[in-house]
């Protein structure tokens, strides 16, 4: 199966306006030879609708960085998949591991928001991965496994086999210690085997799963030529218009 790699990269609570719309735009000169790639460019949700409309035009999606899962209401201070739509947005990231450990956000929650999103036609990036301390008393598959199957446990095939599955270990969020190409790869194989169970050979084939965790221009290709690995997803190193360019021409020898 042909899977369309997909690099994302998630700003979190960085940059000004000013300078996400020109990291956007030099993203956006940058990377318009590479086709055989998704790009996806996740900034703070004030610079959301600038960004969309300097991309205006060019393949570059953008994602949110999480949403609530109700159509709309008395949710202060939240963002509505219809709202995220509405302001242009392809796709969602959800269970970020900041937002599950700093904000209490459930499985539960999870599964519901991935639900709305696929509600609104908006893709979500839903976010799983082990601590250093489960990973340390062999509970990854145990942890991915329960966060996995409930995020997606209210969706069809179709809206699984869209979804993006982003594989997080914690331990490498930030911290310059990436998981090995092979560790990696092997918890995406049990993910890819987990999907299998629940939907399907030919449904599991279809979903892309990105690795996320200190992934750079120098890690980008080994971890991208394992077989289950379709993706990155990249904090720190998509900050600059440089490391991420090159991690988006990951397949080219240089920018
Ligand atoms: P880093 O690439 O900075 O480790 O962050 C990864 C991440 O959390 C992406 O969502």
């Amino acid at each position: 199966m042909n899977r369309k790699p997909i690099i994302a990269g998630n700003w979190k609570m960085n940059l000004s306006i000013s300078d996400g719309v020109a990291l956007a735009s030099t993203i956006r000169d940058r990377c318009s030879r590479y086709r055989d790639v998704d790009v996806v460019l996740s900034p703070q949700a004030m610079m959301i609708w600038p960004i969309v409309k300097r991309l205006e035009g060019s393949p570059i999606q953008v994602a949110a960085q999480n949403c609530h899962w109700a159509e709309k209401g008395a949710f202060t201070g939240e963002l509505a998949p219809a709202q995220i739509k509405d302001a242009g947005c392809a796709y969602t990231i959800i269970g970020h591991s900041e937002r599950r450990q700093l904000f209490g956000e459930t499985d539960a929650a999870v599964g519901k928001k991935a639900r709305t999103l696929h509600d609104q036609g908006v893709i979500p990036i839903i976010c799983i991965g082990e601590t250093l301390e489960q990973r340390e008393a062999a509970q990854t598959i145990n942890v991915v496994s329960q966060q996995l199957v409930t995020a997606i446990s209210d969706l069809n095939d179709d809206e699984v086999a869209t979804s993006v599955i982003a594989y997080e270990p914690v331990w490498a969020i930030g911290t310059g210690r990436t998981a090995t190409p092979a560790q990696a790869q092997e918890v995406h194989r049990n993910i890819r085997e987990i999907i299998v169970r629940h939907h399907g050979d030919a449904i599991a084939q279809r979903v892309r799963i990105q690795y996320g965790g200190s992934v750079k221009p120098n890690n980008v290709r080994d971890l991208m030529s394992e077989h289950d690995i379709d993706g990155a997803l990249v904090g720190g190193a998509s900050l600059t218009a440089d490391s991420f360019v090159q991690i988006v021409a990951h397949r080219e020898d240089i920018d």
